[in-house]
């Protein structure tokens, strides 16, 4: 069976709009170096292309995480599958993730992350669902608020597909 899948948000308007939080992200961490965490693997594209974009000093690094259970747990345990290769000790940490669903997996990896004393911790999203939060996290840069259905692209897959789409699409008949 083949998938449908259709356009969201358009190629034009992902780039646009993050160039336009590139140039944010500049302005606020002037005269200082940002530390950038990406979330694997969704938040791969998003971050290089944010990055791009930045003109303050950029690090890197990269992290995995995995939630237990599926969907219909509310265990809200999450595992590092991949930590972090270097100290955040002292650092203008900003999280690049993909997506903010539930809200679970950031909720615990700010407080983590937070344990570990950077000097600075925010957080920054390509895509948030509001409507579907379950913990409260304070999000600092959204890329776009999307109403709650399953999109893929730009990083964001379905069982492992479509994340290289350089646009954000639905999948039609996925629930
Ligand atoms: P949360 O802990 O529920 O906020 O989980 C967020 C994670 O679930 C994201 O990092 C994605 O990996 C995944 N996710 C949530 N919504 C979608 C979606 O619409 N498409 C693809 N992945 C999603
Ligand atoms: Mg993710």
């Amino acid at each position: 069976m083949s998938e449908k899948i259709s356009v969201l948000v358009s190629e034009k308007e992902v780039d646009e709009r993050i160039e336009a939080m590139g140039k944010q992200i500049s302005k606020d961490y002037e005269g200082r170096q940002v530390h950038l965490i990406c979330i694997l693997k969704g938040g791969a594209f998003f971050m290089c292309e944010l990055a791009k974009r930045i003109t303050v000093p950029v690090s890197l690094d990269f992290m995995s995480v995995s939630s237990y259970g599926d969907g219909t747990s509310s265990s809200g345990v999450v595992r590092i599958a991949k930590d972090l290769d270097e100290s955040i000790e002292g650092k203008d940490v900003l999280i690049v993730e993909d997506i903010i669903d539930s809200g679970r997996t950031l909720y615990y990896l700010m407080d983590t992350l937070r344990q570990r004393h950077p000097k600075s911790l925010h957080l920054c999203t390509l895509l948030d669902k509001p409507e579907r939060r379950e913990k409260e996290v304070r999000v600092d840069y959204v890329g776009f608020e999307i109403p709650d259905e399953f999109v893929v692209g730009y990083g964001l897959d379905y069982a492992q597909k479509y994340r290289n789409l350089p646009y954000i699409g639905v999948v039609e008949g996925v629930e």
